[in-house]
């Protein structure tokens, strides 16, 4: 048997992070992830940091790669009937920014500097059971050669996701679960190619969403809105460019094409649990929520989510109060609802809906004309965008 005084389930960027801030506080914590190493630092997901998820970063000493090799930005296009509009994110902030650095970059850096610092951390692990979370919590798990092992802990921090073990050893009637499915998903292609252009663009068009992002100086990520239910197979090189090309021309524009190297589609919802407690339970990030992706603010919940907890153990491992700990649920739903909002603002602003009327369409183009023509309500796009301040 080990013993921790965390153990965390999941090495995602809930799990990572949470670990890192809590060396950095003296405390010890145990991973376990059930992925191995290479398939979690090989996963294609999220893009876009928020300034405080970037600051946090540099300020806790695993921001070097992302400072040298991610892209700032300070704007990004809205794209409707045609014209793009922009929103100057860092003009309504006070300078503030988002950076786009992938997402598994993020955690081959945490990964790296938790290795670092003699960090215990167990992939590839498997039966993963919670026992005795409301008094005295143990983990049993199987290693990656199949081998029985126990973790006893006096936390236990679910990081596990939106499919983890950690939500459910909340007691169904302990809990309350908020759901909302989209009927759409989203096809994500990585593509070779230069950039089609230097900011993000969110484009609404009668097909359906569009999303133009980057990854590098060659490679590009873009999304459209497709049926959740369709198969990466049904979709050609050639269909893929031709609809990516409609949903967002307009000006002449035209999306600069290459090979396409990786396609997928995610499904959409927006989804939370209250409470992320239970004695001595505290789930985070995905295990918790789901917002879908239109607002770009999974990931930075997450590490939102753990830099609270991660307080509120400091006090409970240093100062032995738990006040942090019974106010963390609270603390962190606040954020997590305001994120809900805007992502479904987002989402439902920009994407095109079945059962729609004309009178839907025409109050959609009206609430775009607003964002991007009322300075107040451009900021309050800015301001949920770039991420409110941590705190
Ligand atoms: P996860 O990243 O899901 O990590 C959970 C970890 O737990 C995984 O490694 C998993 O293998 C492990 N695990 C699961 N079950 C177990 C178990 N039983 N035992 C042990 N380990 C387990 N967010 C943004 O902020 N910006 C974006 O631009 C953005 N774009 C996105 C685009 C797409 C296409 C998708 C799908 C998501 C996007 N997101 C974005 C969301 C973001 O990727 C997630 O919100 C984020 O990964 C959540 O981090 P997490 O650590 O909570 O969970
Ligand atoms: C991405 O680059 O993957 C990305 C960017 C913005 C989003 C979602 C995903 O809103």
């Amino acid at each position: 048997m080990t013993r921790t005084q965390v153990g965390i389930i999941g090495a995602g960027p809930a799990g990572l992070m949470l670990s890192h801030l809590l060396h950095l506080a003296g405390i010890d914590s145990v991973i376990l992830e059930s992925r191995p190493r290479k398939a979690i630092e090989e996963t294609i997901r999220a893009g876009v940091l928020e300034q405080n998820t970037v600051d946090l970063m540099v300020e806790t000493g695993v921001g070097e790669r992302l400072k040298r090799e991610g892209f700032v930005h300070h704007g990004f296009d809205f794209r409707f009937e045609g014209h793009s509009h922009r929103i100057d994110l860092s003009a309504l902030t006070n300078g503030r920014a988002i950076t786009v650095y992938a997402q598994h970059e993020v955690l081959k850096d945490l990964i790296q500097a938790r290795l670092d610092a003699g960090a215990d951390i167990r992939f590839g692990v498997g039966d993963v059971v919670l026992h005795d979370v409301a008094s005295s919590p143990r983990i049993t798990f199987t290693d990656a050669d199949g081998k029985a092992g126990e973790l006893a802990c006096e936390i236990i921090a679910g990081c596990d996701g939106s499919y983890g073990v950690s939500r459910p050893a909340i007691p169904a009637e302990m809990r309350r679960d908020f759901l909302r499915i989209y009927p759409f998903g989203w096809f994500g292609i990585l593509a070779e190619a230069p950039p089609s252009s230097h900011e993000l663009i969110y484009a609404r068009h009668d097909r359906g969403f569009a999303l133009i992002s980057t990854r590098s100086a060659d490679v590009q990520r873009m999304y459209f809105q497709c049926d959740p239910a369709d198969s990466v197979e049904n979709w050609s090189e050639d269909r893929i460019w031709e609809e990516l090309q409609t949903r967002t021309e307009g000006e002449g524009f035209r999306l600069k094409e290459g090979r396409i190297f990786q396609k997928n589609i995610v499904p959409m919802r927006s989804f939370v649990c209250e409470p992320m407690q239970y004695g001595r339970l505290f789930i985070a990030g995905d295990a918790a929520h789901t917002v879908p992706p239109t607002g770009a603010k999974g990931l930075n919940l997450a590490v939102a989510d753990v830099f609270v907890l991660s307080r509120a153990l400091e006090r409970f491992f240093k100062a032995g109060s738990d006040e942090g700990l019974q106010a963390y649920s609270a603390t962190a739903l606040k954020r997590i609802w305001r994120a809900q909002h805007f992502s479904w603002w987002m989402t439902s602003m920009l994407h095109r809906f079945e059962d729609a009327t004309e009178f839907d369409r025409r109050r959609q183009l009206a609430e775009l004309e607003l964002v991007t023509s009322s300075e107040s309500a451009a900021r309050t796009i800015a301001e949920n965008y770039v991420g409110l301040p941590l705190g």
